[in-house]
């Protein structure tokens, strides 16, 4: 059985499954966008949380690959009577379901759904774990950004990014932070020291880099800046820094894009204009936002293809998926 539960892959892998997004990606300039790749096939997005971006692309993903795309929110379902997840995923499975795409506010839920449902599950976000398409898109996205059209075979030796906010709490930091030192890429995390990730925990086992001055890491002119959303929903009342004290030491505002050259300006989103970076940032041509939403599509694509199409089962991408890391 095979699933998509972590970023954490071998570089030559995630290499394949980006190229196989840059043969997907080229639909986007078609007429007429459907391949009959998951012609028969049914996917159901199974989402306990809210998404506007993962959501969408995973549905759009689907029915450009011809498969029939179904959707199960939380609140919607009978996970609102009191169902448990384990019965919920079973009771989907029972209905001849091919692949399940799931996100829930509980790190691990993924992995315990495939475990339990004899289906390929792809993790499209877990509480504060991973959020391994996220990663693929942004991998995705900032490889096209650096090597244009001759991005194929290529991955991200040396490509300097910083990627800034509340790390420790954030699934698209992590899985990042599993997928670009893979790539080559030199990874800086950079927040408020309470934002970090504690010696125990993850950030600090990989050996990346950890600094808490936004404006020495711009100094290094890095060749791009992940910005996080800070996470208002998750941090109610215990915000520390505050909102003001964040603007002030970790936005990107006009001033500290000024200084910071033509580096790629990453947001997974949603943003929070003027919390984390300013609107001349978001919607200025350093800004890969879109882009990184265009790739979604395209990424997703790939992951669906590797993980539900027959002719696709023992190639090299496939086998990405089913390593050990990913289960
Ligand atoms: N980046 C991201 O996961 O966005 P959504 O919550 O809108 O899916």
């Amino acid at each position: 059985m095979r699933h998509l539960l972590t970023a954490a892959m071998p570089r030559d892998e995630a290499i394949a499954l980006l190229d196989l997004a840059e043969d997907m990606h080229q639909i986007q300039d078609r007429e007429l966008k459907k391949l009959p790749a998951l012609r028969g096939r049914t996917v159901v997005n199974l989402f306990f949380e809210d998404s506007t971006r993962t959501r969408s692309s995973f549905e759009i993903a689907g029915k450009w690959l011809s498969a029939d795309v179904i959707n199960v929110s939380g609140k919607g379902s009978s996970a609102s009577k009191g169902e448990s997840l384990r019965d919920t995923g079973l009771t989907i499975a029972a209905m001849g379901v091919d692949g399940v795409v799931v996100r829930s506010g509980a790190s691990g839920a993924p992995a315990l759904l495939a475990d339990w449902i004899g289906r390929p599950v792809i993790n499209a976000g877990d509480g504060t774990h991973e959020h391994p398409t996220q990663a693929l898109l942004d991998a995705f996205a900032l490889r096209r950004r650096i090597h244009g059209d001759a991005a194929r075979g290529k991955a991200l030796d040396g490509v300097r990014v910083a990627i800034v906010g509340d790390i420790a709490h954030s699934r698209v930091a992590r899985s990042n932070a599993l997928l670009l030192p893979a790539l080559g890429a030199e990874v800086t995390l950079v927040g408020p020291a309470a934002f970090l990730p504690t010696p125990a925990a993850d950030g600090s086992r990989l050996g990346l880099r950890a600094e808490t001055s936004l404006d020495a890491v711009i100094a290094e002119r890095p060749d791009a800046l992940m910005l996080l959303r800070v996470q208002l929903e998750r941090q109610a009342g215990k915000v520390a820094p505050s909102v003001g004290e964040y603007i002030t030491g970790w936005s990107l505002t006009d001033e500290r894009l000024a200084r910071l050259g033509d580096a790629a300006i990453m947001h997974p989103g949603p943003m929070n204009r003027g919390l984390e970076l300013s609107s001349r940032a978001a919607d200025g041509d350093a800004s890969t936002v879109l882009a990184q939403v265009t790739a979604g599509v395209s990424v997703r694509m790939a992951v669906l293809y590797s993980l539900l199409a027959s002719d696709h089962r023992s190639s090299a991408s496939d086998r990405s998926l089913d390593s050990g890391a990913a289960r």
